[in-house]
């Protein structure tokens, strides 16, 4: 798969196969994360790749829509030091790490960190420290479902020159 498909056949998959993923195409998934852009550098991201069915388990019921975690093979954890762009830096991260994912024929979901009110309890769980912010959690598999949801039209979206939607700034 060259690199556009890849962008263009990505979704967020929720069902696995029980099979587990080589820790060697988890450490290369992990490494385009870890190359994502990063303003400044500053590169604020640690990875934290969750194997164990029993803390798979406890991340998973302190989600409040992210129950599929217990049934993936691995769960990377996206953790970032609490700088002025810690979101925008590990949302870059985790989006590398959803594309890698799908390069290597498996399928992964974005579950939401940042913001959640089960944070904490998940950065207590993992161990996490004090300074860090919990950006997100993406189980990963190989793919049992293959969801295909609506998606906005290029059309829609693209505008050249002007923006040329609806609405009015106030
Ligand atoms: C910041 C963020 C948080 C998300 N949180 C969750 C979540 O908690 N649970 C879930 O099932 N999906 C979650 N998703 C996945 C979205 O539901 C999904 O990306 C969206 O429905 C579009 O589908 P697609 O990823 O297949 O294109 C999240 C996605 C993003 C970007």
């Amino acid at each position: 798969m060259d690199a556009i498909e890849v962008l263009k056949t990505r979704r967020s998959v929720r069902a696995y196969e029980r099979k587990t993923v080589p820790k060697a195409i988890i450490e290369e998934i992990i490494d385009c994360g870890r190359l994502a852009a990063s303003a400044n550098n500053a590169q604020p991201w640690e990875f934290l790749v969750v194997t164990d069915p029993d803390m798979l388990r406890r991340i998973a019921k302190a989600t409040d829509y992210g129950g599929f975690i217990a049934d993936a093979p691995a769960c990377v954890v996206v953790l970032c030091r609490d700088t002025k762009y810690y979101l925008e830096d590990g949302s870059a991260a985790t989006e590398n790490i959803l594309l890698a994912a799908r390069a290597h024929g498996l399928g992964s979901c974005c579950v939401a960190g940042d913001k959640k009110p089960y944070a904490g309890e998940i950065c207590d769980l993992i161990g996490a420290p004090a300074n860090y912010k919990l950006v997100s959690m993406i189980p990963i598999g190989y793919p049992a479902e293959s969801p295909e949801p609506p998606k906005r039209r290029v059309s829609d979206v693209l505008h050249w020159e002007k923006y040329g939607g609806a609405g009015k700034r106030a």
